[in-house]
């Protein structure tokens, strides 16, 4: 495996040293939209909550995720970082992590499964006490190695897990009796998914389509798989620009509460055949199926915003087709073997917000960075009273990440009066 060092000590595996730069001033860009991570990281400073402790992410790559880096190094971590998706690295953002911070960094945009790995290998060499996943592919290779028997590994702590498809994998281990370590599910807090995953997502997942495309969105129909929290964004936005927005789901609450929020509901076969544009946030296989590509429209495009390349069958597309082009960066443009019609597919698949745009605003990953500094901080403080479960973030941690934002944004809210509390906790006064 190749590893690079520099004088100070810092291993990496990146792109390019020369993008340093350009990485710096971005980071330095995203920094000032970070308020909220910036008092943290200020506190740390001064406290060195985890004086020489080991920490190991496994995140986006991004201005936004290098501002929880350099947050966690300024508490006193020997900080690593590798990607958490083959296509969404930064590699300016890279470059001046290890150069500009002195970061530890394996990640390369454009890598494949092999070197993807590995860097979660040279990650996890560092005997990272805390681990943060976004996904939780570090957690599950701990995971498959200790169950093929490798009982040489140090585990963790604790990790932290951003993303709800993460948490989705993380709550299947611990019912199945197999968590070997604390989890903290950074996603289920409430200043994470109900802003990250929905104003996060639904702005740069349009960021990205538009982006790679050019594409006018108003007048179009736009189809929005699934109706969780990013998806609901996603239709959100995509309506604020003009399309006429369609929703697929299987769940009859979410799909009510679509109706009701104004979109049109229907199966997946019926809105293949509408869409101009058909996105999918689910977090689930084979939305976007074999039966579904030849009812869709000539010169349609098809776009995921799920965790994992996994939504859009891309080997049943492939398999109808007659050739498969690049037709500007990111599209790929897949002509039907019996139809002719032509399906455009953005960013292989992948994060279409990551692979073709630059992720989230750092204003809301302020918020889901908040979450991670100050959970990364509780597991050091607290991981030997911790259990083998996924927990939720303290909502001391939740409320404290909320009240800091209001007032970085200048914003008051009232408080209860006494008379007021009281009510509230008392059943005597009705009618
Ligand atoms: N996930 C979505 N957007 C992100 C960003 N900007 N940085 C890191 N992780 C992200």
């Amino acid at each position: 495996m190749q590893s690079n060092v520099t004088n100070s000590n810092v291993q990496f595996d990146i792109k390019n040293e020369g993008l340093k730069t350009a990485g710096k001033k971005r980071i330095e860009w995203a920094l000032g939209r970070m308020p909220v991570l910036t008092l943290i990281k200020e506190r740390f400073a001064k406290e060195k909550p985890l004086n020489n402790i080991s920490v190991g992410a496994c995140l986006h790559v991004t201005t936004e995720s290098a501002g929880l880096m350099i947050a966690l190094k300024a508490a006193g971590a020997n900080v690593s970082i590798c990607a958490s998706n083959p296509l969404s690295t930064q590699d300016d953002v890279a470059a001046s992590l290890v150069f500009d911070y002195g970061i530890n960094v394996f990640a390369i945009r454009g890598e494949d499964n092999e070197s993807y790995y590995n860097h979660i290998q040279q990650v996890l060499d560092t005997d990272p006490k805390i681990t943060l996943d976004d996904g939780a592919d570090v957690i599950a290779t701990i995971h498959k190695s200790y169950s093929e028997g490798n009982r040489s590994i140090t585990l963790p702590w604790a990790s932290t897990e951003e993303t709800t498809t993460g948490v989705i994998r993380l709550k299947a281990l611990e019912k199945e009796n197999r968590l070997l370590y604390p989890i903290i599910a950074v996603n289920d807090a409430q200043t994470k998914h109900l802003f990250d995953n929905r104003y996060g997502t639904g702005q740069s997942s349009l960021d990205g389509i538009i982006r790679a495309t050019n594409k006018l969105i108003a007048g179009t129909t736009f189809v929005v798989c699934g109706y969780g929290w990013c998806s609901r964004g996603i239709a959100q936005k995509a309506s604020g620009l003009g399309a006429n927005v369609i929703v697929t789901e299987v769940d009859p609450f979410k799909a009510l509460e679509a109706v009701m929020d104004g979109f049109r509901v229907m199966p997946m076969v019926e809105a293949s055949k509408l869409g101009d544009i058909i996105i999918s946030a689910t977090g689930d296989i084979n939305v976007i199926d074999t039966h579904h590509f030849p009812l869709m429209k000539d010169g349609v495009l098809l776009a995921n915003s799920g965790h994992f390349n996994v939504e859009i069958n891309l080997e049943g597309l492939k398999g109808l087709s007659l050739e498969v082009r690049e037709v500007r960066p990111l599209v790929d443009e897949y002509t039907l073997k019996n139809s002719k019609k032509k399906i455009n597919v953005l960013g292989e698949g992948r994060l279409v917000n990551l692979a073709c745009a630059e992720g989230h605003p750092a204003e809301v990953m302020d918020l889901s960075f908040a979450n991670q500094a100050l959970s990364c901080e509780y597991i050091s403080k607290n991981h030997s009273s911790l259990e083998k479960k996924v927990y939720t973030v303290p909502v001391s941690i939740d409320e404290a990440v909320a009240t800091l934002k209001l007032k970085v944004m200048g914003i008051g809210i009232d408080t209860l009066t006494e008379e007021q509390k009281k009510y509230l906790s008392s059943w005597q006064i009705g009618t």
